[in-house]
């Protein structure tokens, strides 16, 4: 049986103060009361795993390590089909610019057409399907875990829409919808995204009964 949270403060493995009011909005319900890693001064696990359940229990293990709390972690990207599930853990790194690319940070609509630039070459009738992931990981400073994932299934488009949201959302289709991520309201994103997935998962065999 899955070890539950217990009344212990959850340390979230972020420095993004964005991603811990995120989370802790998400748990609050849930009567779990959440710090950041951050604010714990705990450093930043390098991510070395190939796969984003191997980065997301570095990033929880490492915090709950460093901490003695239970914590929790997410790690999240693009896969698409046809490039083999590519860029998948390297998501962020294919819009971190090369030096001869301009200056020193993450250019989205850059990693936008890479992925897209590999599309076409495979050619015009090429399978536009992909998911976005999210892994989110539990751990308890003994070393017990528990991990859950969250889908979003969809479609590349180009060129990209909208000016909502962040990352890939501009050229992410999902299922069944005509417009891209982009072209959503954040609550609307929130309730259909691979983030809203894994945590439903993870709050139903946390949280329930
Ligand atoms: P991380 O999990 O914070 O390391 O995020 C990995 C990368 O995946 C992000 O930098 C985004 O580029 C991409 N990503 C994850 N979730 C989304 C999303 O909901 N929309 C667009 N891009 C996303």
């Amino acid at each position: 049986m899955t070890r539950r949270l217990g009344s212990e403060t959850l340390v979230i493995a972020t420095h993004n103060a964005g991603k811990l009011k995120e989370i802790g909005a998400l748990l609050a319900p849930h009567g779990v009361s959440c710090i950041s890693a951050g604010s714990l001064s705990l450093p930043e696990p390098p991510e070395t795993g190939q796969t984003f359940v191997e980065n997301a229990l570095i990033k929880a293990r490492a915090a709950a390590q460093g901490s003695g709390l239970p914590a929790l972690a997410d790690d999240s990207g693009l896969c698409v089909d046809a490039l083999a599930g590519r860029p998948g853990v390297y998501t962020a790194d294919w819009a971190e610019r090369q030096w001869f690319e301009g200056p020193p940070g993450r250019d989205w609509y850059m990693a936008m057409g890479k992925v897209e630039g590999m599309l076409q070459e495979l050619g015009a009738s090429i399978d536009r399907s992909c998911h976005f992931a999210c892994v989110l990981a539990l751990a308890w400073p003994d070393g017990e875990h528990a991990v859950y994932e969250g889908r979003a299934l969809g479609t590349l488009t180009w060129p990209p829409r909208g000016t909502l949201g962040f990352g890939y959302d501009p050229v992410f289709v999902p299922l069944g919808e005509k417009r891209t991520f982009a072209e959503h309201d954040p609550a609307e994103k929130h309730s259909i995204s691979h983030r809203a997935d894994a945590f439903a998962k993870l709050v139903a065999e946390q949280f329930a009964g």
